[in-house]
This record gives structure tokens, sequence and C-alpha cells, in this order.
């Protein structure tokens, strides 16, 4: 059991006005039934552990057990039905694409079981957009799948985690979220997995999806959306990894002024099937890479032109000659989103034209 902590003060005052009946209550549920939502923990921060309760830098991520994150939070209780389970305990820079299939498979395992209304996925913020999208097109359910990070440790005076999985566990037991794909739910925000990234190393806001806009809020202790995801997913997805125990090797090149072909050969030498490109610009190629990515094509490596900018579509055709060169564009995901899209692609066809159609729809 995890060793008693100080509560942060703004649980202890949410404890207290409670107990008092002072805030609202728990939103009342239809026939009084409260949603049974599962938490699936994986480390991170909101499970992390400093050494004082001012220590919002420098502390140990996944630490803290599922067990010890429900208790943390006795309003979960009235607001689910609530059980926990622990597949990861890892600081999410270091979760692999073994740790992904394993989670998206035990997700679909637990969402297919009729008691179970929606779940919430506890996860370290530096890779959680990864998992988002990965899970976004690998779950094959319309239940609510939420993932909650947190930006200061539990031990933290004014811990985000506490209020952001209780947010977290309202909305994946709602049937506002049901149909809407894999969402993010921190900082009152809702956003949809294929767009939110970290837009910040350390602030309690860095989820955002910049320029197409988050889904909506949660507030008083309910989700209010006020957008829709518009590309296909979970079970509009057709990427079944349940019985994969590897995925294809895709790697990241990152550009930028007076790069090189170093990173590139070497990718392709350790067989890489795909490579993305974080190109500057709308994805544009320095004179000194381009033989390198075309060589690269003639050896079957897949290659997919994204964007080290963070905004806006890499159009097809415009800094390269993306027909001739037989080059896939990213749309409009980032490099590390564009990198999970190809993964899974690649389970599929080698064909890039249905590739980037892929790019297109999902
Ligand atoms: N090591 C980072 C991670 O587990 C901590 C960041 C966080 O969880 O907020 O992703």
């Amino acid at each position: 059991m995890f060793a008693k902590r100080s509560r942060p003060l703004a649980s202890t005052l949410l404890a207290a006005f409670c107990s008092f009946g002072l805030l609202a209550a728990a939103p009342a549920l239809a026939a009084g039934k409260l949603p049974h939502v599962v938490i699936l923990a994986t480390g991170g921060t909101i499970a992390g552990t400093g050494a004082s309760s001012t220590t919002t830098v420098g502390y140990t991520a996944a630490k803290v057990g599922v067990d010890g994150l429900i208790a943390a939070v006795p309003e979960l209780q009235k607001v689910a039905h609530v059980t926990g389970e622990q597949p990861l305990q890892i600081a999410s820079e270091n979760i692999t694409n073994a740790d992904w299939l394993k989670l998206s498979k035990r997700v679909n395992e637990v969402l297919a079981r009729p008691d179970v209304d929606g779940v919430v996925i506890t996860h370290g913020t530096d890779t959680l957009e990864e998992t988002a999208y990965f899970l976004d097109l690998t779950v094959h359910s319309d239940k609510p799948v939420v993932i909650v990070g947190a930006m200061r440790p539990s031990t933290a005076i004014s811990a985000d985690g506490p209020i952001n999985l209780y947010n977290a566990v309202i909305l994946a037991g709602s049937k506002e979220a049901v149909g809407k794909g894999v969402l993010v739910a921190m900082n009152d925000q809702i956003n949809a997995g294929r767009e939110v990234t970290k837009t910040n190393t350390s602030t309690a806001d860095t989820f955002k999806t910049p320029e197409l806009g988050m889904l909506g809020y949660m507030q008083d202790n309910a989700p209010h959306f006020y957008r829709l995801p518009l590309r296909k997913h979970t079970s509009q997805s057709p990427f079944d990894v349940s019985h994969m125990t590897s995925l294809p090797q895709v790697d990241i090149i990152y550009g930028y002024g007076n790069d090189n072909r170093i990173a590139l050969d070497a990718f392709v030498k350790a067989g890489s099937k795909g490579i993305i490109y974080a190109g500057v610009g709308d994805g544009s190629i320095s004179d000194a890479l381009k033989p390198a990515l075309q060589e690269a094509r003639k050896q079957g490596v897949i290659i997919v032109r994204s964007s080290r900018v963070g905004n806006g579509i890499v159009a097809r055709n415009g800094e390269a000659n993306d027909d001739k060169l037989d080059y896939v564009v990213s749309d409009t995901l980032n490099p590390q989103k564009a990198r999970i899209l190809l993964m899974l692609a690649l389970t599929k066809t080698h064909d890039t034209k249905k590739i980037q159609q892929m790019f297109y729809t999902y």
C-alpha cells in the first residue's frame, strides 16, 4: 500500500468541502447506477514522488501504484465504480512498441466486458500523445478511452494529478464521450488523441491542440463538448494488432540548416522499414539529404515527409515531387504521430498510394 502522504492543500480543501457538502454533489446519474470505469495505470509524473511538497522538478516518476492513485482521490467513489490494474509502471520516455501492443490488447479486453463502461489510462506526459494516437487507431470499441497525466508529482503542493484523474474518470463514465475516439483530459480540457500534443516542458496547461482546437471542457463534474473529431478512429479503424508481438521499425530524422545524410543512412543500414522526415518548413528537403532519401526509397524504405513546425498541412507535391519520388506526406500529423500511423500502415501494406490514403483518413 502506498505510504500515507501529506495531501496537497487543494485536495484537502476539496475533501473538506465534499464532506460538508459545500461543493455541488457528484453528478446524479440516471437510475443512481454509477458507471464502471477501469483505471489502467502505467506510471509517469501522476504517479511520481518528490523529496518535498515543493519539488516539481527532479522528482521520480512511476512510484505510486494504481491503488495509491485511487486512494488519493476518495471523491472517485461518488462518480464511478472504479477498479484498477497496473499494466506498466514506467516513466513514459521509456515506453516501447511492445508496451503499446500490450496496452492496446488489454484495453480491448477490458472494454469487451459488458460490465465495463469506460477506461482511464494514467500515463507519463512525455509520450502520452503517441500512446493516445496508437490507441485511437487500435482500440476497437466505441466506449470511452481517456488518457490522463500530470505535470506535478503526487507529493507536490497543488498537484494536478488528483483533479485530472477525477475529471478523467467522470469523462470515461459519461455517455457524451462514447464514440469520440481516444480523449486526453487534463487541465479541465478535453482534447482528441489524434491532434493533442505536449506544448510546454513543465506547465500544467501543456497539452493543447494548436490551431485546430480542443474538443471541449471538463467543468462542474461534467464534460462539455463543442467539437467532434472528424478523422476515423477506434471502431472505424482497420488496424488490428491483437495478435502482434512486434511492429515494423520506423524512425524519425530531423531537418535543420546544414543537415546531412548520416542519421538517415544509419537508420536504413539498421533495417528501418520507414522513415519520417521531420522537415524544415513544409517538409522541405536539403540538397545534402535529397539523394539519401531517394536511395532509401529505391531500397524499399517508405518515406513520409512531415514537418518540425508543429502546425499546418504538409502539402503533397509542394516542396518535393512526391508523385515522382514515390514519397508520402503526413498531412497534419506531427513526426511522432506520423511514425505511429506509418508503423501500423506497414502491418497492412507497402503500397504508397494506400498508405497516403491512410494519412488522409485517420
Ligand atoms: N518522465 C516523464 C514521463 O514519465 C515525466 C513527465 C510526466 O509524466 O509529466 O513522461
